[in-house]
Parts: structure tokens; sequence; C-alpha cells
């Protein structure tokens, strides 16, 4: 039920592209019905679409979404950081929405598409990238409470800047003991629309207590730090070569980070000791007053590395390490943004050049 209305402009950011709204020129896009399965793949100009008001997704949330970065490399191509890994994530969330799988080799076809038609909006500023949206929605015009029996996929991209802006600083963050994200078998382990929305006004909060992103705790106990607004977190204990570097263990209530998964594999290439544990917020205060926890990092397709620097807390706020961007975090973010620009080997082959 889409159509062209009009090309889009784009503002294509050049100087600061910002997060979010510097759109390249073209859209990928296929339909799915149970007599076709996938078909009708179409790159076309970026343009609004025709929906019908009672298309089922807007209604009932029958919506998932993906995010991914493409990188100019030193020799002028491109490539974009584990997309594969993107693609098995969107099949996860979409079995989990009743929704049909896209093949991974499809979700390749529609990546390798758009960035080469679109690679010309990304200047050679070394802290621009694409950011690349795909999307999928349940697109019958039919308020039925079922699973759809039409939909759409589309894959949008925008050039991206900073998240925090263009330089890295670290974040305060506060911790929502109100607002949960997810909960023992609801959706927090897959990305869909639905989980976002109602983070919305925890982030506001947040914002209003003079933080720039909410910490999530389980929603069982109220204890166990689970991630940060749309990013996983890390926490480094001791310093030097013997640090430790944890994660909060994935109890399906957390998403499964791409770029968490790549960090475990660098801080144990880095020779650090690397583990996945629960962590308390009493702990996590407790195990900074005695300088047991050094750092601390948000981390995601977004936001990259991010130190965290301040915590605010209904028992009290405290400041990690000097509340600056410790060590740890500064080589890490450097390890993982190499491997991306094509400036460090890539043993793993995580980054899927773009045909020319
Ligand atoms: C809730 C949430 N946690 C963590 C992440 C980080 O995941 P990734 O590293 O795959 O971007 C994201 C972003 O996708 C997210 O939305």
């Amino acid at each position: 039920m889409t159509s062209l209305l009009e090309p889009a402009t784009n503002p294509a950011a050049t100087t600061s592209p910002g997060h979010g709204d510097a759109f390249t020129d073209h859209l990928y896009a296929m339909s799915w019905t149970e007599q076709d399965g996938w078909h009708a793949p179409d790159l076309r100009p970026l343009a609004n679409l025709s929906i019908h008001p009672a298309m089922l997704g807007l209604h009932y949330g029958q919506v998932i979404f993906e995010g991914m970065k493409a990188f100019r490399q030193a020799d002028g191509s491109m490539a974009v950081f584990r997309p594969r890994q993107n693609a098995h994530r969107f099949q996860r969330s979409a079995r989990r929405l009743a929704m049909p799988e896209l093949a991974e080799e499809d979700f390749l076809l529609a990546v390798d598409s758009l960035v080469a038609a679109d690679q010309h909006a990304l200047s050679d500023d070394p802290d621009h990238s694409i950011y690349l949206r795909p999307l999928m929605y349940g697109s019958e015009a039919n308020l039925m409470l079922r699973p759809s029996k039409t939909y759409e996929f589309l894959l949008m991209a925008f050039v991206a800047g900073g998240f925090f802006g263009d330089t890295v600083r670290p974040v305060s963050v506060f911790v929502s003991h109100e607002h949960s994200r997810a909960m023992p078998g609801g959706t927090g382990d897959v990305k869909c629309a639905a989980n976002y929305g109602p983070s919305f006004v925890a982030q506001r909060i947040a914002q209003d207590a003079g933080c720039q992103q909410v910490v999530w705790l389980d929603s069982a106990e109220r204890r166990w730090v689970e991630e940060m607004g749309g990013m996983n977190l890390f926490f480094v204990r001791g310093s030097g070569p013997g640090a430790e570097v944890v994660t909060p263990r994935l109890t399906g209530t957390l998403l499964p980070g791409v770029t968490r998964d790549s960090l475990l594999t660098l801080v144990e290439r880095d020779g650090y000791r690397v583990g996945e544990e629960r962590i308390s917020v009493e702990q996590w205060r407790e195990e900074c007053a005695t300088g047991s926890i050094t750092e601390v990092f948000a981390c995601g397709t977004a936001a990259v590395v991010t130190p965290v620097g301040e915590v605010v807390d209904e028992a009290g706020d405290w400041t990690i390490g000097d509340g600056g961007t410790g060590p740890v975090t500064r080589r890490l973010r450097t390890a993982l943004v190499d491997v991306q620009h094509g400036r460090a080997p890539d043993p793993g082959g995580w980054m899927h050049h773009i045909p020319r």
C-alpha cells in the first residue's frame, strides 16, 4: 500500500549531519504476500508513503527495524559493519512478531544496492558514516486483531555524525526505578518499534534530572542493571593490562547488541579479562566508591563507545572514576573504529564490502 508521492528533499548534511534526518536520496523496497512471498524489489527515490489509515502495523505495532552503519574505507570504497548480524536479528524480531522472515541474502542485496547508490552523500570526514535503517511493517488494511497478511520491507539511510555530538564526552545517566523497558517473556531481546515509544517518558524524566540517558533495571526485582537507552553497558574493574571488562549477561530482556558482541571479542583480543555477569545498581555504586569499578561505557551502532561519567539514582548520585574518559574505554573505542574504517586488520571478517 505504498506509492510515490513526491521526491524527498535531501538536506545532505556535509558539516554536522547530527543523527536522524540527513536522509540520503534513495529507498529500497520489497513487498510480501502469502502467495508470492518477498517480491518486487525496487530501488527508488526516497519519497513519502501513501498508507491506508487502517494499516495493521500502525494500530497494533507489528513493526520491526534494524540499525547498522556503512563506513568509508581508506581506499575510498564503502563497507558495512557486520550486516549479517543485523540480518539475523531482523529474522529473530520477525519471528517474535509473527512476521515473515527476510532471507539474509535479500537483506544484504538491499544493503548493497542502497549503499552503492547513495555513498556519494558521505563526505570524507572520518567521524561521519551512513546509518542504514531497515524497517518491516504489517501493511494490510484490516483492523482484525491478528497478524497482517501483507508486509512491506523498506531500507532507508541517513548521513550520521556523532549520536552525542561530534566529540566524545562522558554522558550522565539516570537510573529509572519507575519505568521498565522489558519483562521476561516480552520483546526486550528483539528490535520492535513497540519497545521504543514507551521508553521516551523515562528518557524525558532523565533529561529533566539533567542527564543525557536513562539506565534500565530488570522489571522483576528492579535492581539488576540491564541497558542504557538504546545501548548496552560495560563496566571496567581495575586498570592496565590486568583490567577486567564485564557486561550484563543476556537474560532475554536485553537487546543482544552487535557492538556488544564485537567488543567482547576486542576486549579478549586486547588481553583484558572479560566476563558477562549480573550487576546490581547497589553494587555499581559501592564498587565505584571503593574504586573497584574504574570506568563504565555504553556501546551501540549509534553511540559507538561512549563513556559514562555520572550516575543519578534515587539513593544518591555518584561519579565513575574521575568522571572523564578512561583509558580502557578510549582504547576499545579506537580499536572498534579502526576496524570499521579499514585502518586495522579484520580477522573476524566483520566488514561487508560493497561491490563497486
Ligand atoms: C535497546 C538497545 N540496546 C542495545 C542496542 C545496541 O545494539 P547494536 O550494537 O546492535 O546497535 C540498541 C541499538 O540497536 C538498542 O536499541
